[in-house]
């Protein structure tokens, strides 16, 4: 049977990647912050683990959890948006924390920690990112500044983080503009066609994709 372990599973993105591979018969590892959520996760038939990203104790927690397990597919999906600003306002230092602990300093600490359980099986670990965090893409208004910021550097430590675990496959891709709670209503995906797609492109990439940067059609996005 094969193992997979997503990384913020209580709704949108995340908890479709958990409903999708238990449905296709995966053993699923899937984290949450809440009672309910985890209670959510347990009763769907995955087993849930307690953790907030934007806590490192509660990150270090996680390779004990995880002690001996092989991971065929681990998905970084926690992410927050923040604020809705442009450059002409500098951010405030709490929400600078917030975004760049939860949508960065997480996934690098997640690294050391889940990786080498991605070797041991020569699976995938893949990291949701955003088109938004396309330096070569920000060609319009600097909306949300913070989040694309955010998001350029998670590709940047995808990428680096690549050349260190040379038996594992490290992909950034971008699921679209998905229908949850952080895309709203009017997206224009739902998060059902997103998650099938993406588990679609992670099936076709190889080890020569390691530290790419996809969309959730399976196109390269430029850096
Ligand atoms: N929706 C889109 O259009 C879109 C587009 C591009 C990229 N993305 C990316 O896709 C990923 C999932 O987004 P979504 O649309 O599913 O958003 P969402 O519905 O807002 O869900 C966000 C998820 O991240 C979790 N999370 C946030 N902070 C966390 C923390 N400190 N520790 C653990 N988990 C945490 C949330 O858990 P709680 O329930 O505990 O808050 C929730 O499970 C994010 O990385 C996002 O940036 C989304």
């Amino acid at each position: 049977m094969r193992t997979a372990l997503v990384v913020g599973a209580s709704r949108g993105i995340g908890r479709e990647f958990v409903r999708r591979l238990l449905q296709d018969g995966w053993k699923v590892y899937a984290t949450a912050r809440d009672a309910a959520a985890l209670d959510d996760l347990r009763a769907a038939g995955a087993e849930a683990l307690k953790l907030d990203v934007a806590k490192p104790e509660s990150l270090a927690g996680l390779g004990w959890l995880l002690d001996g397990v092989k991971l065929d597919l681990a998905l970084y999906v926690a992410g927050v948006l923040g604020p809705d600003q442009g450059a002409h306002e500098p951010p405030t230092v709490a929400d600078f924390d917030a975004i760049m602990h939860t949508n960065v300093l997480g996934a690098m600490q997640a690294i050391p920690l889940v990786t080498p359980l991605v070797e041991d099986a020569g699976g995938k670990f893949a990291f949701i990112s955003s088109g938004l965090g396309s330096i070569a893409g920000a060609t319009s208004s600097g909306r949300s500044w913070l989040y694309r910021a955010s998001k350029a550097a998670l590709n940047m430590v995808v990428k680096s983080a690549a050349a260190d675990y040379p038996k594992a496959t490290l992909i950034a891709i971008s699921p679209g503009w998905v229908q949850t709670d952080m895309g709203g209503p009017h997206a224009a995906v739902s998060a059902e066609r997103s998650v099938a797609d993406m588990l679609r492109v992670l099936a076709e990439r190889k080890r020569t994709d390691s530290g790419g940067f996809f969309n959730h059609s399976g196109e390269n996005l430029p850096w």
